[in-house]
């Protein structure tokens, strides 16, 4: 299951999962179809955030991957290699970029791209899921945001479809890979790649802000931080980071 060999490009659309769920409720959406806009005009983040581009200047794109077939319990591991695959990629341009638990990735203190996975279920199965990425490529301005872009971090710009092209190279890489046997090393590849790892920073919850370290992020996706010298589990409406 590659993706990639169908890639419709849009000038201006809501939102490309959007886009791409209706297509699958029409019936009509060829497994591992890319789409990709040069505008979205009601782009979507996680936590119920809008995601924000300037139109031309980025990458905001969907694909869509028609058999997971991956157990609920072990979704998190897409996650991780749509992840890994951004920070491979990034590493390509010379960037030292981390994965911001879950899936946002960062450059140093700066968001440069984030993830938004809508997954499709069968009972206890994923049956398929529909990845959308927003990487901030040629943008410069980002009124007053903690963001960054490519152009920005290396003072080189890019082709938005050339970094796609990139991307997809990556990511089918790493998940032709993929079988459950390598579950283990794919979660030690997340680990050495996450933002503030075994690092004593600020975080709040619903009882406050507060010092912790994290030291782990479980199969199901939650989050460790050891606090005081107590493990505490974290879903992603608990905790926020104080950067
Ligand atoms: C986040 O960081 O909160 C996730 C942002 C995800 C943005 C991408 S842009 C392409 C795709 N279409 C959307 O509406 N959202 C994702």
């Amino acid at each position: 299951m590659q993706i990639g060999r169908k890639i419709i490009r849009l000038d201006s659309v809501d939102s490309t999962n959007n886009y791409i769920a209706n297509l699958l409720k029409e019936g009509i959406l060829e497994d591992g179809t890319v789409i990709l806009a040069d505008e979205q005009y009601a782009g979507r983040g996680q936590r119920n955030v809008e995601w924000l581009a300037n139109p031309g200047e980025n990458l905001t794109f969907s694909f869509f991957l028609r058999n997971v077939n991956l157990s609920v319990q072990n979704q998190f591991y897409l996650t991780c290699i749509v992840s890994i695959s951004l920070v491979r990629l990034l590493n390509k341009f010379g960037l030292n970029a981390k994965i911001k638990w879950p899936n946002d990735i960062y450059i140093d203190q700066k968001k440069i791209a984030g993830v938004l996975i809508e997954n499709q279920l069968s009972s206890l199965t994923v049956k398929s899921s529909i990845v959308g990425i927003g990487l901030n490529i040629n943008q410069i301005e980002f009124n007053g945001m903690s963001a960054t872009s490519v152009l920005k971090e290396t003072g080189a710009q890019k082709l938005p479809m050339d970094v796609l092209y990139s991307y997809i190279e990556l990511f089918n890489s790493n998940w032709s890979q993929f079988s459950e046997h390598m579950l283990p090393e794919i979660k030690s590849v997340y680990l050495s790649n996450l933002f503030q790892l075994n690092e004593l920073k600020k975080y709040e919850d619903e009882g406050g802000i507060f010092e912790g370290k994290i030291t782990d992020v479980l199969d199901s996706g939650h989050l460790i931080v050891d606090r005081a010298g107590i493990q505490k589990k974290y879903e992603l409406k608990e905790i926020s980071f104080k950067l």
